[in-house]
């Protein structure tokens, strides 16, 4: 951790990490390499349904305002992750009926929106809605509400917040590709619509035995056409472990490629990555065998991947 220039002051987009509002409070270098590198904070989890309103009408926002906190405290803007999503839902809101849904939906975007009305730079709507081969997800709000819930939910943002910028979000979206494809033709539709959705988040979970997404930089350039912001949201690049200096090299690469295409495309907006440590990121759990996915080694050194974007 001994840049001599931080990656905030390189850059003219937002440059951000997820972060837990646990290690905040209770790491200070953890929050000093935070402070000093970055000018955006995206909750990892802090504001998921699942996380504000495990149980109906019972609210928990003390993750979420420490973050939000912290941000107005230090400067930054907050991307507000995430309203709508399969995952992480509270159990009580898996069993509603549709009518119901429909409701309890649009009010949990009007509370968390309403609460920090003017705070939040801009808010993922939408997370997660396509499958990889471009048919949509499954998800109890598509099975239960139908096609239309995607405009309803960014007609909801819009009068909760109208000072966010509203986002769509997925995985596997970065390269040219089916799942791209479908969501490209979703925002070109929503925006015919007169749907107030203003930018496409692309998550950026890489792994270096996959190969970098094909077409990455002309995909951010179509979306841009549409009159969208683009912006990479998630970025970490994942190694089969144990990493090494080849496998450290080629990751470095990755990211750089991430981040030059990001520069590239005027409307990015933003370079989020899921994490900035490799002391705190979900891949080890969520991929065994697999990690060493961020910027910042376990002892917060920057690693090959940060000096290449940073050098
Ligand atoms: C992950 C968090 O990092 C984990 O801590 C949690 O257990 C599961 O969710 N796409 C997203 C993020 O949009 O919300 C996910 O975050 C990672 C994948």
């Amino acid at each position: 951790a001994s840049a001599a220039v931080p990656l905030k002051a390189i850059t003219n987009r937002h440059v951000g990490s997820a972060v837990a509002a646990n290690h905040l409070a209770n790491e200070a270098d953890y929050r000093s390499v935070l402070t000093r590198e970055f000018d955006n904070v995206t909750p990892e989890n802090e504001m998921k349904w699942g996380v504000v309103e495990a149980e109906r009408g019972r609210y928990d926002w003390s993750g979420a305002d420490a973050i939000v906190g912290y941000a107005q405290r230090t400067g930054k803007t907050v991307r507000g992750h995430t309203l709508v999503w399969h995952s992480q839902l509270p159990d009580w809101v898996d069993d509603l009926p549709a009518g119901e849904l429909r409701s309890v939906t649009r009010r949990h975007i009007a509370t968390e929106m309403g609460r920090y009305r003017g705070k939040i730079r801009a808010w993922d709507v939408v997370n997660e809605m396509f499958n990889d081969d471009g048919t949509r997800r499954a998800s109890v709000f598509q099975q239960k509400l139908g096609d239309g819930y995607v405009a309803d939910a960014f007609r909801w943002a819009r009068a909760a917040d109208p000072s966010a910028k509203l986002y769509i979000n997925d995985y596997n979206t970065e390269g040219l590709n089916a799942k791209s494809d479908a969501l490209y033709n979703l925002v070109r539709t929503l925006k015919r619509q007169g749907v107030p959705i203003d930018g496409v988040g692309f998550q950026g979970h890489l792994a270096i035995q996959y190969g970098f997404p094909a077409g990455y930089q002309a995909n951010l350039a179509r979306f841009a056409a549409l009159g969208v912001e683009v912006a990479i949201t998630e970025a970490d690049v994942r190694i089969p472990l144990p990493a090494d200096p080849a496998k450290l090299d080629t990751q470095a690469n990755y990211f750089k490629q991430l981040w030059d295409g990001c520069h590239a495309v005027r409307p990015c907006v933003e370079f989020t990555t899921w994490g900035f440590t490799d002391r705190h990121s979900w891949v080890p759990d969520t991929f065994p065998g697999e990690g060493a996915a961020c910027l910042f080694d376990t002892n917060l050194r920057p690693k090959p991947a940060y000096t290449r974007i940073n050098p």
